[in-house]
């Protein structure tokens, strides 16, 4: 029975991936030989961390129990491993040579020679490098690879590995169902919850390295003295696990928080203001990361009131943060303005002023142009934006995807958008591609760094303070794949799950493949059971958890479900082909054409660029009418299958977290019949119409 991360120490599920318990024998034994000496350089809050997470991880894993052997892993800086090693010799340049830049590190095993001992060593040039490593290694060891597999050379993808929180400062958690804020404002800056450290430590394991801390319809507050010294001593402790902190940021904050009349981004006041701002944050938190602003989107505030562009907003914070090292992440969430087709509007908004932005803005793009959909067609910004910096920005809290109940693995989801090629630059301009070399189609012309200094890819984060972090046991998986995805984008996402599986659950390769079942086909199976053929936007509003393919009332067009999935006795799903929106040519040129003929457009992503016939024949030679409800049984099916997979494995897990996971896989059971209950005699009454005007 799998005893791994069983509810010792905080409660159940509280140690996540690292909970460390003993290995195996079998997959102990082969690490032995390299435990006689563990030698890790100290002197920075991050190599001090590194040295903390072996001396805690080798002993959870490996315990007192067998005779380590004679040989030493060895972590740090080349400088440090050579030294260790006694000079020069020739095994040290094999050791510390050609390493990878910045945070990148390698992990390399001495050259055999005859009486030698052997070594492991964990290298890199930066502290954060050798601290990354420090979690590579320990993850090998406790997935049960053997030293031999776990040598390898990385370099992370992109600079800015990001979680966002969308914390308020009561406590509450935008689209959060995992509790309340992890952050106590209310006890800081005295009292430093342990769950701070204990958060960072994880979002390093996967190599997670700046956090922004609130709500991107951020309170002016935030910015006030009192909150600044709360937010110093949360710093100090991310720092610690090499991650920055950002704040977002309210763009009337001169207004509320100055007394200004005006946040006028060309206002000298308004400038004057912000720099001072700057100077007090960065005199209180040195390696302050900057800047995410929602701005004329939703209600916030923005440019727009005062005659001035994105640009000319984004601009004025990047002068104010820039000589201190700071960024400005600026969101493309917009849908406000001009345009009728809502998919369209963040690109017509943006386009305009690509490059106009300063260098250390990033224009951050949600993965879709609608909103964090069960699937989305990838956002026609990427690709498009030439000269500008892009961000990727995901959504791990699942907001439309069944919440805190639903076990639905979001890995699949984003190597889906990540791999997508945009042919920006031709064949192979993938997402990945661009996301690292800074986001603009004209960095894939560089051949320099092969990261470029301002790429990233945020998460919001499903985080909260509840016993488990995320809302349940599972919830955890898709933090995990998140970090390691923006670590490495080429990662295959069931190799992901294995890990997570074996770290979390137990090593046992029988009980690691019951659980990849499971969790595996969750994605396609909620996409099936809520928006089969790339319907989107049917959720309930404002709260986006059930079914509501009927309403049609809202306060706004665009967040009414007959805005989006258009059902008539014609056929369903919104045309936005050349005939209809024009949605199709934000695209570059053959991805344009494959969406806008019906012929070539993915299935998958069908019913988002035409609006389809009721009698259509699909590829699996069933009529639009037939297909549309045998994919919600097949999500249906999915989702009960996925509940039979995991009653199996009841022998193997021990009672307290099967149960808790059998709770949730009940509720996602219910609620996708429920989504197959109201959504199929909805739409299907549109094509009984259409078969009676036809006959
Ligand atoms: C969604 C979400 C909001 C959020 C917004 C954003 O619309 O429902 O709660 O504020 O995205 O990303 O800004």
């Amino acid at each position: 029975m799998s005893s791994r991360n069983n509810g010792k120490g905080r409660g159940l599920g509280y140690e996540l991936w690292l909970g460390r318990s003993a290995l195996p024998p079998d997959l102990g034994a082969p690490w032995l030989p390299f435990l006689g000496e563990v030698k890790v350089e100290r002197g920075t809050a991050a190599l001090d961390s590194a040295s903390a997470e072996f001396a805690r991880s080798l002993e959870g894993l490996f315990g007192t129990g067998p005779e380590a052997g004679p040989g030493s892993i060895i972590a740090g800086r080349p400088a440090f491993v050579e030294q260790t090693l006694g000079g020069k010799s020739a095994a040290n340049g094999t050791l510390t040579g050609g390493l990878p830049p910045g945070d990148g590190f390698a992990i390399r095993l001495a050259p055999a020679a005859a009486g030698d001992k052997p070594r492991l060593a964990v290298v890199s040039t930066t502290d954060r490098g050798v601290l990354y490593g420090t979690f590579a290694l320990l993850r090998a060891m406790a997935t049960g690879m053997r030293p031999e597999a776990a040598v390898s050379e990385e370099t992370p993808a992109v600079s800015f590995r990001m979680l966002d929180h969308w914390d308020n400062l009561d406590g509450s958690i935008e689209r959060g169902y995992a509790g309340r804020s992890l952050w106590k404002w209310g006890e800081l800056p005295v009292k430093v919850d342990p769950r701070y450290a204990d958060y960072a430590r994880a979002c390093a394991s996967v190599g997670i390295n700046a956090s922004c801390l609130n709500n991107v319809n951020a309170a002016c507050e935030i910015l006030s003295t009192e909150y600044l010294e709360k937010i110093a001593v949360i710093a100090g402790v991310l720092r610690a696990w090499g991650i920055r902190t950002f704040l977002s940021v309210n763009f009337s904050s001169p207004i509320k928080m100055g007394g200004l009349n005006t946040a006028d981004p060309l206002d000298p006041a308004v400038i004057a203001w912000w720099s001072a701002k700057a100077r007090e944050l960065y005199a209180l938190i040195p390696d302050f990361g900057g800047f995410v602003v929602k701005a004329d989107s939703e209600g916030q505030p923005g440019p727009f009131a005062y005659g001035r562009t994105h640009a000319d907003g984004a601009n004025m914070l990047a002068r104010a943060l820039g000589s201190f090292g700071g960024i400005v992440i600026w969101r493309a969430f917009v849908y406000g303005h001009g345009e009728t087709d809502r998919a369209k509007k963040a690109w017509a908004n943006f386009m305009p002023h690509d490059g106009e932005f300063e260098p250390n803005v990033a224009v951050q793009v949600k993965n879709g142009a609608i909103d964090f959909q069960p699937r989305e067609p990838v956002h026609p910004l990427f690709g498009s934006m030439e000269k500008s910096s892009l961000f990727m920005e995901f959504q791990v809290t699942q907001e439309y995807l069944g919440q805190g109940n639903h076990v639905v693995y979001l890995g699949p989801m984003w190597k889906e958008i990540l791999d997508f090629d945009t042919h920006a630059r031709g064949k192979g301009s993938t997402v990945a591609r661009l996301l690292s070399a800074g986001g603009g189609a004209e960095g894939l012309d560089r051949e320099s760094a092969p990261v470029a200094p301002l790429s990233g890819i945020a998460g919001v984060s499903n985080i909260g303070d509840d016993a488990t972090w995320c809302g349940s046991l599972f919830h955890p998986l898709n933090w995990y794949a998140f970090g390691r995805l923006a670590w490495d984008p080429s990662l295959d996402t069931d190799a992901i799950a294995r890990e997570w599986i074996a770290q979390t659950w137990g090593t046992d390769r029988g009980l690691i493949d019951g659980i990849l079942a499971v969790v595996s086909p969750s994605w396609e199976a909620c996409v099936d059971y809520m928006t089969p053929l790339c319907l989107h936007h049917i959720m309930r509003e404002h709260h986006h958890y059930g079914p509501d393919p009927a309403f049609d009332a809202g306060e706004r067009e665009d967040w009414r479900s007959t805005y989006y999935h258009r059902a008539d006795s014609a056929g369903l799903g919104f045309d936005r082909t050349r005939t209809g929106s024009g949605g199709v040519d934000q695209y570059r040129k053959p991805v344009a054409d494959l969406f806008d003929d019906i012929e070539t457009c993915p299935e998958k992503y069908l019913l988002w660029f035409h609006h389809v016939p009721w009698d259509r024949v699909l590829s699996s030679g069933m009529t639009l009418a037939q297909e549309l409800p045998a994919r919600y049984a097949r999500g249906v099916a999915a989702a009960e299958r996925m509940r039979e997979r995991w009653r199996a494995l009841a022998p193997r897990i021990d009672p307290a977290r099967h149960a808790a996971v059998l709770a949730k896989l009940d509720i996602q059971a219910a609620d996708a019949k429920e989504w197959e209950a109201v959504c199929v005699p909805y739409f299907l009454s549109f094509a009984k119409a259409s078969a009676k005007e036809l006959s």
